[in-house]
């Protein structure tokens, strides 16, 4: 009986986790932020303050936070630069690295913190993994 309580309780928590994981930027996920940024930017940029390498050309994730503001970042991420290979990031997750960015340090920022809800260029791509 015990058993089956806790697997009952384990799949929960994972249909819970699972929920908040698809639910439109009802809240800004900063840890899953840097997993994202660990996995997809740290080949080229320095997205943490314990890496020490990265390309050259890029700035750090500190540096950005230091210079552009929440809004910029997300337009920046939502629309790829050419430099940058196109990622296509969902908008949870751009809302997530922002967030992350915008914590490793104090910059520019605009008293609105949500990311741009939705417009013509902003394609809704449901990414899995
Ligand atoms: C293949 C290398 C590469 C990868 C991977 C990469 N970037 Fe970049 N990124 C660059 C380069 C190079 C620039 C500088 C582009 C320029 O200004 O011309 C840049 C610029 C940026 C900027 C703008 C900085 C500024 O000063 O305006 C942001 C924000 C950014 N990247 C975020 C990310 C995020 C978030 C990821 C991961 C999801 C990522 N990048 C992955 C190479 C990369």
């Amino acid at each position: 009986m015990v058993r089956i309580q806790h697997a009952a309780r384990v799949a929960l928590v994972v249909a819970a986790t699972a929920f908040s994981a698809s639910t439109p930027a009802a809240a800004i996920d900063v840890p899953h932020g840097k997993i994202i940024a660990q996995r997809w930017c740290a080949e080229c940029h320095l997205v943490s303050p314990d890496q020490t390498r990265a390309k050259a050309d890029a700035p750090s994730f500190a540096d950005v936070a230091s210079r552009k503001t929440s809004r910029e970042i997300s337009a920046f991420l939502t629309d790829p630069h050419p430099r940058m290979p196109d990622m296509t990031l969902s908008r949870d997750e751009i809302a997530d690295l922002v967030g992350y960015i915008k914590s490793l340090g104090p910059g520019p920022e605009e008293p609105v913190t949500t990311p741009p809800k939705s417009g013509p260029d902003v394609p809704a791509m449901p990414k899995s993994g």
